[in-house]
């Protein structure tokens, strides 16, 4: 295994760095447009008429559509068929599609656009997901305004509430966050003479994209071919989300029949594209004084805003993570995704998890407290191991690495919570767990397609249908493909992700790329090789399982010869060097009924530390380091993992302390520019020391699994459990801002003031 687990430099570090790297924007086409979105004003209205006369008089004007022109169906599938591509009567949210504006210069169909007006009779909105759930008069979806309700029953909470020593309820919130990816939406369509069209962009999951356009357009699978252009960030946004913009230039592109490119601003990205979902979680936690958890009632509500669209599978992904990785015998939780009038929320790294695991291990915190022990003994005394049974039901028979991870953030950290430290200076633990892959409720998406080329000059191209979007894809397949076949990683190429090359491979979400594409060119590539080591153990005269393939040669205990003398033999017979490969995800199950089932095939594990330093004077929050450790079973390549948990991490510590997307009475988001919504940067960065511990899962390719999301899900519970330790507040609805620590500060401080006056006077 000469390139597993080697720290080999991320393939497009070059052109990343030095700028040559070519993104949508970048890309022009000959007799090229360009197409705006002419977007709903009001959160919740009847659209009486559009007034284009002066827009369509601009010089450069090419045309405005809208649902009447749609040729095939006006709906962007998702989970749910509930989304009009172009609104038709009726808008839901502010910024919805109503119509598309093209034109030969991007301003002149940004200026059409802005000067088109939507006349609207304007409706009252629902904003607020607990108004919204089973409002009476006004129906936003189904009769109880209710995307997805889902459920975990297991044991008996009421009986076991009754038996519990301590108990903690509380209800905490989350809000909007904005993905901030750097690159904004953007896609091209170029419809070709043989009736077929070509889409390129910004990207995370092109089957979803094909999907969306042969609905809007009314065309076969095969006439809609979709490649991923370098895709400048994702984190969930550009999961489904793309879909609707490849809509809106396929439309314009085959209406008009010539190219058409669209390329959102950045406030009109962040107006008008998801955000993690808002969250309201009401939670009841007991344990017993010996310190076992016993119970635990939630209900958790997500604001899935005006479309259904990934809400079911975010919810899923929820529910099954509501417990955090705790033993209990005691389970009823109860969640809701909600429709209100706001953009829809979608897929953020995390996808559900995080806004629940932020109250799962805040209560955690207050329990320990509250019985007298410690966070790190209580976690001790309750977290999963090997042959436990999670909250669903599910046997964990391998691949359960949380204590490990657990011991070794408190080896490299030295921490001992019982021990002093400096004054207004706390440690804050979250030990969390991560679902890999699409589980239960995603399994018939759960298979990937890989192709394999070996060029007779030993040169290896390979396709996958998953993409790169970041988190360091190509690199890592590629030494999967090189250790494989035996090559050297420079000679491996990643053809870019392109539905035409593959079948269907779901998409690139739930950290799935690695362990999906993984397995599938595993599959592939072991097709090749066994050509290759058939052909060697003749040229050597050995037996087939004596051969080694490893960096360019094929090798016995005794003998070597280059691997392209094994190639040029093959070439010679006509043997074939190329291959398909498949991979199907192990099987998963769920009750809807009892919450019951193996939720997940494997589950990634993880322990944050955090310490931190609280000013009491301004309520600031400094965080001085952050100790993370993830159980990812095989780090096929360490720095691109390490990579993953610092910026992960980073992003965490924004949902923690500083992001947030306001809304106003009206359902206008307010700050939906970089200078207004506030991101940390790299003055924020912490010392973050990431630790990467490997529990092999049998399944995996080299027993890898997937974590890309797990990074960020536990920093936002660490920070609040280490400024509860620091000063003694506990905030409970994000962002942990200095006014929200300043005012528990205050009022604590009056608190004190008061009940020291009374013991004075008694
Ligand atoms: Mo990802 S948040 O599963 O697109």
């Amino acid at each position: 295994m000469s390139v597993i687990g080697k720290r080999a430099v991320r393939r497009e570090a070059q052109v990343r760095a030095d700028g040559a790297g070519l993104f949508t924007d970048d890309m022009k086409i000959h007799g090229m447009l360009h197409a705006a979105v002419v977007r709903s004003p009001v959160a919740r209205g009847e659209i009486i008429r559009l007034e284009s006369r002066s827009a369509s008089r601009l010089a450069g004007f090419e045309g405005l559509f809208t649902y009447k022109n749609i040729p095939g169906r006006n709906s962007v599938p998702i989970v749910i068929d509930d989304q009009p591509c172009l609104a038709a009567g009726r808008v839901n949210y502010i910024g919805e599609p109503v119509a598309i504006v093209v034109a030969q210069s991007r301003e002149t169909a940004r200026k059409a656009a802005g000067m088109v007006t939507v006349v609207c009779r304007e409706l009252p909105p629902l904003l607020d997901p607990l108004t919204a759930r089973n409002h009476r008069k006004i129906r936003l979806y189904g009769d109880d305004n209710i995307f997805k309700h889902m459920k975990i029953r297991r044991g008996d909470v009421d009986s076991a509430f009754r038996l519990c020593d301590v108990i903690i309820e509380n209800e905490y919130r989350t809000p909007f966050q904005e993905h901030a990816y750097i690159e904004p939406q953007a896609m091209i369509a170029v419809p070709n003479p043989d009736g077929t069209i070509d889409i390129s962009g910004s990207m995370q999951c092109p089957f979803y994209v094909r999907k969306a356009v042969t609905t809007v357009l009314g065309l076969k699978d095969s006439a809609v071919r979709v490649v991923q252009c370098a895709t400048g960030g994702a984190f969930g946004g550009k999961e489904d989300v793309p879909s609707l913009v490849a809509c809106q230039a396929a439309l314009g592109a085959w209406l008009l029949k010539r190219p058409v490119k669209i390329v959102y601003d950045r406030t009109e990205d962040m107006i008008c594209t998801s955000k993690r979902h808002p969250s309201v979680v009401r939670y009841k936690s007991g344990a017993s004084s010996d310190g076992i958890l016993r119970a635990v009632e939630v209900e958790y509500i997500i604001d899935g805003g005006a479309y259904a669209t990934l809400s079911a599978v975010v919810l899923f992904r929820g529910t099954v993570h509501s417990v955090g990785p705790y033993r209990c015998e005691n389970i009823k939780v109860d969640s809701y995704a909600v429709a209100t009038n706001k953009v829809p929320a979608g897929a953020f790294r995390g996808f559900g998890s995080p806004q629940i695991l932020f109250a799962v291990e805040s209560q955690m915190d207050q329990l320990a407290e509250k019985l007298g022990l410690d966070p790190l003994e209580f976690r001790r005394r309750n977290i999963l191991k090997r042959n436990d049974v999670t909250a669903t039901g599910q046997k964990l028979q391998y691949s359960v690495g949380l204590e490990d991870t657990l011991d070794r953030v408190i080896r490299v950290s030295g921490w001992n919570p019982r021990s002093d430290r400096e004054k207004d200076t706390g440690f804050g633990l979250s030990t969390i767990f991560y679902g890999v892959g699409l589980g239960a409720g995603g399994k018939h998406l759960a298979r990937t397609g890989a192709n394999v080329i070996m060029n007779a000059d030993g040169s290896v191209t390979f396709s996958v249908g998953t993409t790169e979007i970041g988190q360091g894809m190509v690199t890592v397949l590629s030494q999967i493909v090189a250790d494989r076949l035996g090559v050297p990683l420079d000679w491996v190429t990643m053809i870019p992700t392109d539905t035409s090359r593959v079948p269907d491979s779901g998409p690139t979400v739930a950290s799935r790329s690695t362990t999906m594409s993984g397995n599938a060119l595993l599959d592939a590539c072991t097709k090749i090789r066994t050509q290759l080591i058939d052909e060697a153990s003749l040229i050597l005269g050995c037996r087939p399982d004596q051969i080694i393939l490893d960096d360019g040669f094929a090798r016995t205990e005794t003998k070597s010869i280059p691997l392209l003398e094994v190639i040029k033999a093959c070439t010679a017979k006509r043997r074939c060097l190329a291959a398909e490969g498949w991979h199907v995800s192990p099987p998963t199950s769920w009750d809807d009924e009892t919450g019951r089932g193996d939720a997940y095939v494997v589950y990634s594990w993880a322990t944050n530390l955090a310490l931190v330093k609280v000013d009491r004077e301004t309520g600031e929050v400094d965080v001085r380091k952050i100790w993370a450790a993830h159980d990812i079973g095989k780090a096929v390549n360490p720095a691109l993992a390490e990579g993953q948990i610092e910026g992960g991490t980073l992003q965490g510590l924004g949902y923690a302390l500083m992001e947030e997307m306001a809304v106003d009475s009206k359902g206008k988001l307010l700050n939906t520019e970089f200078s207004t919504y506030i991101l940390p940067t790299a003055a924020d960065q912490p010392d973050i020391v990431p630790e990467i511990v490997e529990h092999a899962y049998p399944d995996g390719p080299y027993g890898a699994k997937g974590f890309g999301e797990q990074p960020l899900m536990g920093i936002a519970p660490a920070i609040a459990n280490a400024i509860y330790d620091a000063v003694g507040v506990r905030i409970r609805d994000l962002p942990i801002t200095p006014e929200k620590i300043w005012r528990a500060l205050k009022d604590t401080n009056h608190k004190d003031r008061i009940s020291g006056r009374d013991r004075a006077h008694s």
